[in-house]
């Protein structure tokens, strides 16, 4: 615990990740000025040890998102430390050069432990990314976006009501690399973005303030194939997007402003009671104005900068052909009973070898993620009938799926009556390797994802922290 300068005036006391190196180059860490933990810098291949003592007084554990680790050294729950205790981790890095991040995973408080400051990012490089040759050192930069609020004595502000237990807690305030101040001044060159939305539920809607496109070079398990634009992109809880933008043709003195721009979320209430329930728009959610997320500010002249590259990093694509057992799907059920959400009808158990879904090692699986339609919900949620309910629930849910990234092999719109639609279905990048996906309202996805090397109990669960924290999180067990 610490308490650090984010806005004027009052310190705020936050939770926050400190470290240092025993043993290895100096650069395998790096303090950011803000709450955030410093910036893990991993090559891949190469063994880590990181000895994590808990401080705290509550109980917490660590989990390395996007990595391919075993169970012991997840993160799961089950091994969150007391106060005082150690918890000592050790991998082989074996992802591709990437963008990663760690973050408490502990039971029912990962939520107040990450808004409260429990979070870092992860660099991986390796062979092929170094021979791109890509923007790197200070032209690569990271932007981890947060909202928060803020008390009047300038104290992080949470609260869990009705509201939030459906939307999850969106704060006021947008915090960029955990501080207040997004300027970045910026030299007349390429650069590398590395764009990780550490919220708890806010979703971002990125777009660049002068309606140039983005051009995207990797996400959340490392680069594309190659290069793709966006008019914008969106940016779920727990997704990395990593931008290229060059300043090259830009004025001394200019500005080039990351928004994330306004978009809508329907959600809507059952205008009576029994019946098939009409349905009445509410309100409309999501974002109402565009919030000012990085203003990149060109304070000086270059001319060195890099071209960006017309290929990246190559990717197989998957096709139900290559699936271990093609003539099976594993589901990813979302729905809700008793006002939380839930996934394959049940909420969160720490350990039941019992009732979880089994997944043979060394496959690749396909997985469908859908909601659950009215009528399953009333069959499986016990009292929930009627086609009604099902709509009145609905949220976005970004889902995550712990060990190894997967590729989205399509992405359905169930239920197109909705404009508001319209507003997000630009933003999505389905061809890069994922480790979380946005499901938005009426979609179904279909992804395929490796389940190799380690066995054991792996989480896949709802990155909104405030859903994950209710239980919308499940145990694979895979063996
Ligand atoms: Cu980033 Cu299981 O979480
Ligand atoms: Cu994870
Ligand atoms: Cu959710």
């Amino acid at each position: 615990a610490a308490d650090m300068p984010i806005l004027p005036g009052a310190h705020t006391h936050v939770l926050t990740y400190r470290g240092k190196v025993l043993n290895g180059p100096q650069t395998a860490l790096k303090e950011l000025p803000g709450y955030l933990g410093p910036i893990l810098n991993f090559e891949r291949g190469q063994k880590v040890r990181i000895y994590f003592r808990n401080q705290l007084p509550e109980p917490c554990i660590t989990h390395w998102h996007g990595m391919h680790v075993p169970q012991v050294m997840d993160g799961h729950p089950m091994y969150a430390i007391d106060q005082g205790e150690q918890y000592i981790y050790e991998f082989e890095v074996d992802n591709p050069a990437g963008t990663n991040w760690y973050h408490a995973h502990t039971h029912e408080l990962t939520a107040t432990q990450v808004y409260q400051g429990l979070g870092g990012l992860i660099t991986v490089t390796d062979e092929a990314e170094r021979r791109l040759e890509l923007p790197s050192g200070e032209y690569d930069l990271p932007l981890i976006i947060q909202d928060r609020s803020f008390t009047q004595g300038n104290q992080l502000r949470y609260m869990l009501g009705m509201h939030q237990r459906m939307q999850g807690f969106w704060g006021d305030t947008i915090l960029l690399n955990g501080q207040k101040d997004n300027v970045i001044p910026v030299k007349t060159r390429a650069y590398r973005l590395r764009i990780l939305n550490a919220s708890n539920a806010r979703i971002y809607k990125l777009g660049w303030n002068d309606g140039t496109p983005l051009t995207a070079i990797g996400t959340d398990g490392g680069l594309l194939p190659r290069p793709e634009t966006f008019p914008y992109i969106m940016l779920a809880p727990a997704e990395r997007v990593e931008l290229w933008v060059d300043f090259s043709d830009r004025k001394v003195g200019s500005d080039l402003t990351l928004h994330s721009l306004p978009y809508q979320i329907p959600t809507s209430h059952m205008g009576g009671m029994g019946g098939r329930g009409r349905m009445g728009m509410m309100d409309q959610a999501g974002q109402h104005e565009a919030l000012s997320i990085a203003t990149f500010r060109i304070a000086e002249r270059t001319s060195d900068s890099p071209k960006l590259p017309d290929r990246l990093i190559p990717m197989q694509r998957w096709t139900a052909s290559h699936v271990t057992q093609p003539d099976k799907t594993v589901p990813i059920a979302i729905g809700m009973r008793h006002m939380s959400f839930q996934l394959n009808g049940r909420t969160f158990e720490m350990e039941n070898y019992q009732e979880i879904e089994k997944i043979p090692v060394n496959s690749l699986q396909r997985i469908r993620i859908f909601h659950e339609s009215g009528m399953r919900m009333g069959r499986m949620g016990g009292g929930m009938r009627g086609g009604g309910m099902g709509m009145m629930m609905s949220q976005p849910h970004p889902i995550h799926i712990h060990g190894q990234q997967f590729q989205i092999v399509s992405r359905t719109q169930t239920n197109s009556q909705s404009s508001a639609y319209n507003t997000i279905k630009d933003g999505f990048i389905n061809n890069g390797w994922k480790d979380t996906v946005l499901v938005w309202l009426g979609e179904e996805i279909e992804i395929i994802k490796p389940f190799q090397d380690h066995v054991g109990l792996f989480l896949y669960h709802c990155h909104n922290l405030e859903h994950e924290d209710m239980g919308m999180m499940r145990n694979f067990w895979v063996g």
